[in-house]
């Protein structure tokens, strides 16, 4: 795979995230009185495949390389692993509460909700901020 290839797949995996986020947010702003159930339903539908298809890109494209050149790379890829695993789940929890939304019929209160939805698109700003730095690091670094 070529510098141009790796970089296009990582950036477009981040991107979707990042407007994945944005979306959410749109949501939690809407609460609860302008809330637009399709877009509700339909960012159910996709969020999991979403997450799931750009964290194993990163694993597979970004975090070798980070192993392999970045100081204390082995602990960091861990820690970036990790939560991948706990954004994964917590994408399930908002999965299944957007459908709840979307279809009228959640037990949660409005504020709870957008508490949920704000705690996790956060979650993933932060942490696609910090892999992009480490994507810009890669492709200083990498020859080709
Ligand atoms: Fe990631």
């Amino acid at each position: 795979m070529t510098r141009q290839e790796l970089r296009a797949g990582l950036l477009d995996a981040y991107e979707r995230q990042m407007g994945l986020c944005d979306r959410l947010e749109e949501v939690a702003d809407s609460l609860p009185g302008r809330l637009d159930r399709q877009q509700c339903l339909h960012l159910a539908r996709m969020i999991g495949p979403l997450i799931r298809r750009a964290h194993a890109a990163e694993e597979r494209e970004l975090f070798p390389h980070v192993v392999q050149h970045h100081e204390g790379g082995a602990e960091l890829v861990e820690q970036l692993r990790l939560e991948h695993v706990e954004d994964e789940c917590f994408a399930e929890e908002v999965q299944h509460e957007l459908m709840q939304i979307g279809q009228g019929r959640t037990d949660l209160a409005p504020e709870a909700t957008g508490y949920m939805l704000r705690g996790f698109f956060e979650g993933i700003r932060r942490h696609v901020r910090r892999e992009r730095e480490l994507l810009a690091e890669m492709l200083r670094t990498r020859p080709n």
